[in-house]
């Protein structure tokens, strides 16, 4: 393990001023600093002063969330979606033309599209047939330019978990390790969360769109040692988390029993959605899932995936991706969703 990542950021980013916003310093008073509208917002929208400012230092929202994963506030920063955590990781750590990350595929296909806006080279390497890790397979393209190395787990599009010893073992790399949480929720795993506190080369991200019903609100985070949280404050616009977010997430996050009612669901379904796929003849394998969708290899995907959107079902064609022929990615719906998915795939002729 590596015992700081400052010698990894970009030379500009470690030069960097950070903004200062008025909100910094004071948070309460008789706020003239922010060029706000004093007589009050054109809507009021539940108690959330929304002709202030948010917090830039997201207090609350951090605290709470320390608390959830067991690690101090100092390890916690709040992104618009976890999406907005791996864009900032890239503009932190990867210069462009020079720098290259390691993602190991088939897997979220965000991690390119960062790689490509930085101008970062993407190396590619394969999971196993199983969707496993080979730590010594990621190694292989590990060089003195790696910045990143990109791991999902559970894993999109696979839905399975990736071995926990394998990821840790990244972690002996000369790069900043991402792992992606983001289905977590759905598994029946511990979150890496609280070794990424206290390891300065990992980073867990975390959402709040999958199980905790929020993806509208946007609302994700990363949970890393307090230096690289530190590089992520200092680089992400001053008011990234808006209030609405802010005070919705803490609202979601106050009842966790409810979070957990709707995993129950979900994971009942999922058993039942399985359980019907299997049995259809154009179902040819159903993979196992730690996660809210299953990825299903087809006799033909992309003549279902055509047959299914006219009947309005949208599914996800997967079968481009690296080990993923014939392959398509089904969210778990409710009931009555499952059900007319189920039966306009007994509609498919063979
Ligand atoms: C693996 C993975 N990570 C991150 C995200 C994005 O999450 P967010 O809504 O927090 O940006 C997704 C969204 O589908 C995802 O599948």
């Amino acid at each position: 393990m590596i015992s700081t990542i400052d010698h990894l950021v970009r030379p500009n980013i470690r030069a960097l001023k950070p903004y200062r916003s008025a909100r910094q310093d004071h948070v309460s008073g008789i706020l003239l600093d922010a060029n706000e509208n004093a007589f009050g917002s054109s809507v009021s929208w539940d108690g959330v002063p929304l002709n202030r400012y948010p917090d830039p230092a997201q207090r609350q929202l951090r605290d709470r969330l320390a608390e959830m994963n067991g690690v101090p506030p100092t390890s916690i920063f709040v992104g618009v979606g976890s999406d907005e955590v791996i864009d900032l990781l890239f503009r932190i750590f990867c210069e462009p033309g020079r720098s290259n990350v390691v993602i190991p595929e088939p897997t979220y296909g965000m991690y390119r599209v960062a790689a490509a806006v930085q101008d970062a080279e993407v190396r590619s390497c394969l999971l196993t047939e199983e969707f496993q890790l080979d730590a010594d397979v990621v190694r292989r393209c590990v060089d003195g330019n790696t910045r990143l190395v990109f791991v999902c787990t559970p894993n999109n599009p696979t839905a399975n978990l990736l071995r926990r010893e394998a990821i840790l073992a990244l972690t002996a790399e000369n790069a900043v390790v991402v792992v992606d949480e983001a289905y977590l929720d759905f598994a029946d795993a511990a979150s890496l969360a609280p070794s990424a506190a206290s390891t300065p080369n990992l980073v867990v991200t975390r959402t709040l769109s999958k199980a905790w019903g929020l993806a509208g609100a946007r609302c994700g985070y990363a949970v890393a040692h307090p230096s690289v949280i530190d590089w992520l404050m200092r680089v992400k616009s001053p008011y990234n988390m808006n209030a609405l977010t802010a005070s919705v997430a803490l609202e979601a996050l106050a009842n966790q029993d409810r979070m957990k009612a709707s995993v129950e669901r979900i994971i009942e379904e999922r058993r039942w959605l399985e359980a019907k796929l299997v049995k259809l003849s154009c179902v040819e394998h159903v993979f196992p899932s730690d996660a809210n969708f299953l990825l299903v290899r087809v006799s033909d995907a992309n003549r279902i995936y055509a047959h299914l959107a006219a009947q309005g079902i949208i599914v996800r064609n997967r079968s481009t991706e690296l080990r993923c022929d014939n392959c398509l990615r089904m969210t778990v719906g409710t009931r009555p969703q499952n059900e007319l998915l189920i039966a306009a795939l007994r509609g498919v002729v063979q």
